[in-house]
């Protein structure tokens, strides 16, 4: 039996708050396809991030239809109930229950998407729906469109204008409220728990599976349903394969772990990054390499703060880095011309961060009409700053080969600057060398 849901007004408010920026159009949102391996096997589901933003249901096979100021105004399609089913795959809502749990005005059944939905969405010149996310949910829309199109008649009108859902509610998804700060708040805090709890458990010999074991154990324990991307658990030159994901080799004395890994909590994850010596005793090429991208990431976390541009958080990365790539001997000539030849790019490849919110990679623009944009309170990202010397590259100092580090925070941005959500998982040297390997 499912519980219904916690919170149906969190939803509602969501909708109420979206539909002020419809302007005319409809919104359609479909569920996450259902997930089957070729041998049979259902992968656990997790519902599409969106449908999930607005309706809090879980269900798959269902849409929610939006039309502001129409009657009815919010409308979902799902599952009929059926015994038999459910008995295998569990409770479903149904469409009546759907539609007293989730406070919707009018849900029918899915098999009637196709009538109804052409119905509802006549006289609209805009909907809003987002393709190729779901193969069955496009041909239904197809033919709903296809239907709509006839209905119009000879009128010389040809098929309405679809604008992607994916942009229109990433800017909602964005800009984080109250609500959905508590949840990324949580996630946060799972996330770091767990890495101490992983930083406690390493000391020489343990598998960097083992280590995974331990995260997703506080992971579960601590609430989260699932992570919000694969474990990283990288040691010594595994570190520098930036997703890095096989988990499997022995944790040396002597090498650095790498752990990337986040939990997902109330659908919102946590995605937060450690570099910490295996044995609990950073070595001097290790913590010069170390304090070089903590002064960076802190500097950069201190710079953030409204108005700034996450472009200017990219390029602060980039400079800093390659001054500390002269610094370790890893370049060498002008500063200019290395950063014109991209020369730092090869040991700092990625960018500084990324939105963080339902989805780890989350949705909103970071351009808009190709002009970067400042950041605003309540928006929520990665900082995430690396250096990585491969193994086998011979111009790089000897002690520095197969050193890997990254350090990433996640953060909300506040009215006067910005607080860091994952602070509590230890970064400085002194609280790391005072917690590895010290679990009983
Ligand atoms: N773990 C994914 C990322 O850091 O972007
Ligand atoms: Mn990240
Ligand atoms: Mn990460």
């Amino acid at each position: 039996m499912r519980k219904p849901i916690e919170n149906p007004e969190i939803f509602q408010k969501r909708r109420k708050k979206i539909m002020g920026g419809l302007h005319g159009a409809a919104l359609i949102v479909a569920a996450h396809p259902e997930q089957v391996r070729n041998d049979d096997v259902d992968h656990s589901y997790r519902q599409d991030s969106n449908m999930y933003y607005l309706t809090g249901f879980e269900e798959p096979e269902s849409f929610v239809m939006i039309r502001p100021g129409k009657n009815p105004e919010t409308v979902m399609f799902v599952r009929a109930k059926n015994i038999e089913r459910e008995t295998w795959d569990g409770f479903r809502f149904g469409p009546d229950g759907t539609k007293q749990e989730f406070r919707i005005d009018e849900v029918y059944p899915i098999e009637d998407f196709r009538s109804k939905a052409v119905e509802l969405l006549k006289g609209y010149d805009e909907v809003y729906y987002s393709v190729f996310k779901n193969a069955e949910a496009d041909i239904l829309m197809q033919h709903v469109l296809t239907e709509l199109k006839r209905s119009s008649g000879r009128t010389g009108y040809g098929l309405v204008t679809i604008k992607d859902a994916d942009t229109f509610l990433g800017e909602y998804r964005l800009r984080k409220d109250q609500d959905d700060l508590a949840n990324q708040r949580q996630a946060c805090l799972i996330s770091a728990e767990a890495h101490i709890a992983a930083m406690k458990f390493t000391k020489p010999g343990v598998n960097e599976r083992q280590v995974q074991a331990v995260l997703s154990y506080e992971f579960l324990m601590r609430g989260s349903a699932r992570v919000g991307y694969p474990y990283i658990v990288a040691s010594g030159a595994n570190a520098t394969t930036l997703h890095y994901n096989f988990n499997d080799q022995a944790c040396k004395d002597g090498d650095l772990l790498l752990i990337d890994a986040g939990a997902e909590y109330n659908y919102y994850s946590g995605d937060i990054t450690r570099t910490f010596p295996v044995n609990g005793k950073f070595s001097s090429a290790q913590r010069k390499v170390y304090e070089g991208v903590l002064k960076i990431q802190k500097d950069i976390i201190a710079y953030i703060k409204p108005g700034v541009f996450f472009k200017d958080l990219h390029e602060m990365a980039a400079d800093r880095l390659t001054d500390l790539m002269f610094e370790l001997g890893l370049l060498s000539g002008r500063k200019s011309d290395a950063m014109k030849a991209n020369e730092h790019r090869k040991y700092y490849p990625h960018g500084v961060g990324h939105w963080l919110g339902m989805d780890v990679h989350d949705s909103g623009l970071y351009l808009i009409n190709d002009v970067p944009r400042p950041i605003e309170a309540g928006m929520c990202f990665t900082v995430e700053p690396g250096l990585y010397i491969p193994y086998n590259d011979k111009t790089a100092p000897a002690e520095l080969r197969g050193i890997g580090v990254r350090i990433e925070d996640n953060v909300v941005v506040t009215p006067n600057g910005c607080e860091n959500l994952t602070a509590l998982a230890p970064k400085e040297i002194d609280d790391i060398e005072k917690i590895v390997g010290t679990a009983r």
